[in-house]
């Protein structure tokens, strides 16, 4: 049985870069969080979807922005808290829509929704279901001619988030996505997370649901949560603070994995990415997927050919066929894939 975690401190590293002497989950403030619970409390059926459409767009207002990145990170990457009222709820694996305000220049339409995980759990970063998070990273675009980033042709939406300031107004659409939800009806199912960078977002939710929230979820869950992160270097490192929390506190059910690809080498002196830090443990994960572990994959659409590969290989090793050993994972509902 756990032991329901706290929250206040999370609040605080949660909305700043908050280097490794952080302030931990330590001070309870013995909240229960049952009130957005399904009965029973894993049933999905209910789950809302696109209850905001482009053309009739909730609107969310910005509590902060905060860089969550340090100096020597590759990129910025912001953690946005926006206040929805209790009128926009969603759950852990739901995505958002952002429209960016103005129009686009090539016609002069209303520019795209653009989507974004959700990267707090149901009850958001202050536990009061009032709330939800993004993990924002700035798109920017490298001119090879100038040898300088382009400022005309940075990401329109991920630039507009993480500029905005407390009181900015969201046009925003969804929830979407049921693809990452946690089943969670078994309360010893294993979590295999791979992510590569704000690939994160789905996965903090996972967390602080199973570990730091006072959930009928989290009071029984026994099985074991396994994160992988790949990110350029330690600078860049997500919410670390919290997760080096979960582990100290719950070690038996949290891993965690890291693939620092510019400052770590893979066994053919390459750079580390997520797919080779994953097949250092191919066989214990091989293990849990027989075993009924549910695996998900979120972040750079660019890992999944290198993933693939890598999973064809050890199924080729092992002997057995690769198509029908994901087949099996994904008729039984254990494959989650959420890349971009
Ligand atoms: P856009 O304006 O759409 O531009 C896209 C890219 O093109 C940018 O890199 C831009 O620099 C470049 N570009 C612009 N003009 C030119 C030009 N003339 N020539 C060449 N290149 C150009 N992102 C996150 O950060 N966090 C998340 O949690 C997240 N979750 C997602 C979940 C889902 C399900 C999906 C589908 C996507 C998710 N994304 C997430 C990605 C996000 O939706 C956006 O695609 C991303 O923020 C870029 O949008 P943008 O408006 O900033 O860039
Ligand atoms: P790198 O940038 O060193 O090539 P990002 O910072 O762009 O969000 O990327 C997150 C991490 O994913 C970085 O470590 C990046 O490495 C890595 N990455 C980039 N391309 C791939 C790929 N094809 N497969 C796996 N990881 C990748």
């Amino acid at each position: 049985m756990k032991v329901a975690a706290c929250l206040a401190a999370s609040i605080a590293t949660a909305s700043a870069f908050v280097p490794q002497s952080a302030p931990k989950f330590g001070t309870s403030l013995n909240l229960k969080q049952d009130f957005l619970e399904y009965t029973p409390y894993y049933d999905h059926s209910a789950v809302k979807v696109n209850t905001h459409k482009n053309k009739a767009p909730f609107t969310g207002k910005v509590v902060s922005t905060k860089r969550i990145v340090g100096p020597k990170a590759t990129g910025e990457t912001c953690h946005i808290i926006i206040d929805h009222e209790g009128d926009f709820p969603y759950i852990e694996g739901q995505s958002w829509g952002v429209i960016p305000p103005g129009t686009r220049e090539k016609d002069g339409k209303p520019h795209a929704v653009r989507l974004y995980s959700i990267a707090s759990s149901r009850y958001g970063d202050d536990m009061t279901g009032k709330t939800g998070s993004l993990c924002v990273r700035r798109a920017t675009y490298w001119c090879p001619e100038l040898q300088a980033d382009d400022p005309a042709k940075k990401g329109v939406c991920s630039n507009f988030l993480c500029d905005t300031t407390p009181g900015d107004e969201l046009k925003m659409t969804g929830p979407s996505g049921k693809v990452m939800l946690m089943p969670e009806e078994d309360p010893n199912t294993d979590y295999i997370m791979v992510a590569t960078g704000t690939g994160i977002a789905p996965y903090r939710g996972f967390i602080r649901r199973l570990f730091f929230e006072d959930t009928p979820a989290a009071d029984v869950y026994k099985g074991q949560a396994w994160l992988f992160l790949g990110v350029a270097n330690s600078d860049a490192l997500l919410y670390d603070d919290e997760f080096q929390d979960a582990k100290a506190r719950y070690p038996d059910n949290f891993r965690i994995d890291y693939a620092l690809s510019r400052e770590q080498e893979n066994k053919k002196g390459g750079k580390m990415y997520i797919q080779d830090k994953v097949e250092e443990y191919a066989d214990e994960i091989f293990n849990k997927l027989d075993s009924g572990a549910h695996i998900y994959f979120c972040g750079l659409k660019g890992m999944m050919p290198g993933i693939q590969d890598m999973l064809k290989a050890v199924c080729e090793e092992k002997g057995i066929s690769y198509d029908e050993w994901l087949k099996g994972l994904k008729q039984a509902k254990q494959w989650h894939v959420e890349v971009y």
